[in-house]
């Protein structure tokens, strides 16, 4: 399931992003990556100990942390820090699968439930850059406006295409889900957003409304990892 969320970040959040990345200090991406994905990689990253990268990291988590959308898709366990990166000059990364296990900075794990990947450049500013995923057997090409954040299972390979003018910026990041099978969590994100549209139409004193709330908590009590 892809799940797309859009203003994530408000038009004022954005332009404070947007000057934040514009006056930072950005790497070579290819350090970051993985032995495998390292030569397939040409982007510009964030240094994740700057302060600039911390004070964005903040309000990423805290703007995810009170996103019901967002909530609802990925009952959320556990967020890795949001990195940024930066595409341009043709950069590109190839096809490749994200790591299954993070290691954070505390030296905790994360293992890669779901990856995600918030548009920080308007899509018309830059050519190219789709973020194509690969799910179900078919292609899924992604290119969002600013603000604006996709969700995808991280057992999917994916590649982000070159840009050959304008700047692709963005934030991209992983959760661990309290549910780590993606069918029981997307099954849990429909009766969870069924639920709240029938408590639109009926109130939350609606007998059967309780009753759909109940099986919902029940079966994530039983799915989710303890
Ligand atoms: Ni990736």
């Amino acid at each position: 399931m892809l799940t797309v969320i859009n203003n994530l970040l408000s038009p004022s959040e954005l332009a404070h992003f947007r000057k934040t990345l514009d006056g930072a200090n950005w790497q070579h991406g290819a350090h970051s990556a993985g032995q495998l994905a390292a030569p397939q990689k040409s982007n510009l990253q964030l240094d994740d100990d700057s302060a600039a990268a911390r004070c964005l990291v903040n309000i990423i988590i805290s703007k995810l942390n009170q996103h019901p959308l967002f909530i609802s898709a990925a009952l959320p366990d556990k967020i890795y820090p949001p990195k940024f990166n930066c595409y341009q000059h043709h950069g590109h990364y190839g096809q490749h699968i994200d790591s299954a296990i993070m290691r954070c900075a505390d030296g905790s794990t994360l293992r890669t439930d779901l990856s995600a990947t918030l548009f920080l450049s308007q899509a018309h500013d830059y050519e190219g850059g789709e973020l194509c995923i690969e799910i179900g057997g078919a292609l899924q090409e992604v290119k969002l406006d600013a603000g604006d954040m996709i969700l995808y299972p991280a057992n999917c390979l994916h590649e982000v295409k070159p840009v050959p003018t304008g700047q692709r910026f963005a934030a991209f990041f992983w959760v661990q889900s309290l549910v780590r099978s993606h069918q029981q969590r997307q099954q849990l994100f429909e009766l969870d957003q069924s639920i709240q549209a029938l408590t639109q139409k009926l109130g939350n004193d609606d007998e059967e409304v309780k009753r759909l709330s109940a099986l919902y908590h029940n079966l994530l009590r039983e799915w989710a990892l303890a």
